[in-house]
C-alpha cells in the first residue's frame, strides 16, 4: 500500500518527534495534538477513512471505533504493551491487524515497580511531604520507621517479562523470590532467578512485598480482592504497575487505613485518571500517575515500535509485534 500512495493514518496523541517524522515520511498523517486524550467523538470522526491508526491505552478500540473507521482500516498499532483498550477479537473478525509494544519497556517498568517498593517500604514520599510541610523535627530513633527491602520475600504475581525483570532486581537485594502465574516458565528461568512457584494464596501469605504484573482480563479484574488483601501480612507492601482494576481499590483503601497491610505503591488506578478518595487520604500509599514506562529512551522506543508496526502493515509486511497473527495468515492465504 505504501509504495502506491501515501496512506492516510491517525495518530491519537503527540509522540516523540523521531517516530512522527518516520510516519510523515511515508503517510498522510492526522495528528491529534490537543491537551490530554483525544475526545471520543473526535476520535471517531478522525479515524474515518484511515488505513491505520496509532492508538494509546486511553483510546477504546471497539466495534464502534472499527465501524467509524470503515472497511479499509488495515492496522491499529497501540503504543503500549497492555492492550485491554483494544477488542482484539473484533479486530480479528474484521481483518484488522492489532499490534502492541512488548519488550521495549520491560526494564523501565521493572525499575518503576522496584522504585515503588522502595518508596512505600521506606516511606520516601511521606518523608518528602513531611520535610516540605515545615513541621519541626529532629532525628529520632523511632521516627518514621519502615520495612527492610533487602533479604525480604518478594511475591511476583504474573511472571512474564516485567515480573521476571523485577525478580532479577530483587536478587541484587538478596531477596527471596516467589511467583504466581497461570503459565509456569521453563525450569531454567526458575533456576536462573531463584524463583519458587506458589499458588496465589500462599504467595500472599508468605510475601513481604507483592508486586502485580498481570494483564487486565475478565479473569484478573479484582484479582487482589478484599479477601486476598486480608491474607497479606500486616507488614506487607503491595505494588501495582499493571492495570488499576486488577486491585479492588475500595478494599485496598480500607486495608491501608486499618493497617491490614503496611503500605502500597500504585502507578495505576481502577478508574484512571480518577483516584479513589480513600487512597488519597492514606499517607501509606505512594501514588504516581501511570509513569511505569515514562523515560525519554523508553517512550521513544515504544513510539518507534508502534511506528514499525504501522508502517510494516501498510507495506504488506508482517508487523513485528502482532496480537492477532491469524489475520496475517488469512491475508497471506488470500494472496
Ligand atoms: C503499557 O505500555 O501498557 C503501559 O501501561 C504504559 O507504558
Amino acid at each position: 500500500m505504501l509504495g502506491r500512495t501515501r496512506p492516510p493514518v491517525l495518530v491519537t496523541r503527540r509522540l516523540p518527534q523521531e517516530a512522527l517524522d518516520r510516519i510523515v515520511a511515508r503517510c498522510e498523517m492526522t495528528l491529534y495534538d490537543g491537551d490530554g486524550a483525544i475526545p471520543r467523538d473526535r476520535l471517531l470522526a478522525e479515524v474515518a477513512g484511515k488505513a491505520g491508526a496509532i492508538t494509546l491505552l486511553t483510546d477504546r478500540v471497539d466495534n464502534e471505533f472499527l465501524d467509524a473507521a470503515g472497511p479499509q482500516l488495515t492496522v491499529v498499532a497501540n503504543c503500549a504493551v497492555g492492550f485491554d483498550n483494544i477488542d482484539v477479537q473484533a479486530c480479528t473478525r474484521r481483518g484488522v491487524l492489532a499490534c502492541n509494544t512488548p519488550g521495549v519497556l520491560t526494564e523501565t517498568t521493572a525499575d518503576a515497580a522496584f522504585a515503588l517498593m522502595m518508596a512505600a517500604a521506606r516511606r520516601i514520599a511521606e518523608g518528602d511531604r513531611f520535610v516540605r510541610s515545615g513541621a519541626a523535627w529532629i532525628w529520632g530513633p523511632l521516627m518514621m520507621l519502615g520495612q527492610d527491602v533487602h533479604h525480604a520475600t518478594l511475591g511476583v504475581v504474573g511472571f512474564g517479562r516485567i515480573g521476571q525483570a523485577l525478580a532479577r532486581r530483587a536478587r541484587g537485594f538478596s531477596m527471596r523470590v516467589l511467583y504466581h502465574d497461570i503459565d509456569r516458565p521453563p525450569a531454567e528461568v526458575e533456576r536462573e532467578l531463584g524463583a519458587e512457584y506458589r499458588d496465589l494464596e500462599d504467595l500472599l501469605r508468605e510475601s513481604d512485598f507483592v508486586s502485580v504484573h498481570v494483564s487486565l482480563t475478565p479473569q484478573t479484574r479484582h484479582l487482589i480482592s478484599a479477601g486476598r488483601l486480608a491474607m497479606m501480612k500486616p507488614t506487607a507492601v503491595l505494588v501495582n504497575t499493571s492495570r488499576g482494576p486488577v486491585i479492588d481499590e475500595q478494599a485496598l483503601a480500607w486495608a491501608l487505613k486499618q493497617g491490614q497491610i503496611f503500605a502500597a505503591g500504585l502507578d495505576v488506578f481502577e478508574r484512571e485518571p480518577e483516584v479513589h478518595p480513600g487512597l488519597l487520604a492514606c499517607g501509606n500509599a505512594v501514588l504516581i500517575p501511570h509513569l511505569g514506562s515514562a523515560t525519554i529512551k523508553t517512550r521513544l522506543a515504544m513510539a518507534d515500535l508502534a511506528a514499525d508496526n504501522l508502517l510494516a502493515a501498510l507495506q504488506d509486511s508482517r508487523p513485528p509485534a502482532l496480537l492477532n497473527p491469524e489475520v496475517w495468515e488469512r491475508r497471506a492465504l488470500s494472496g
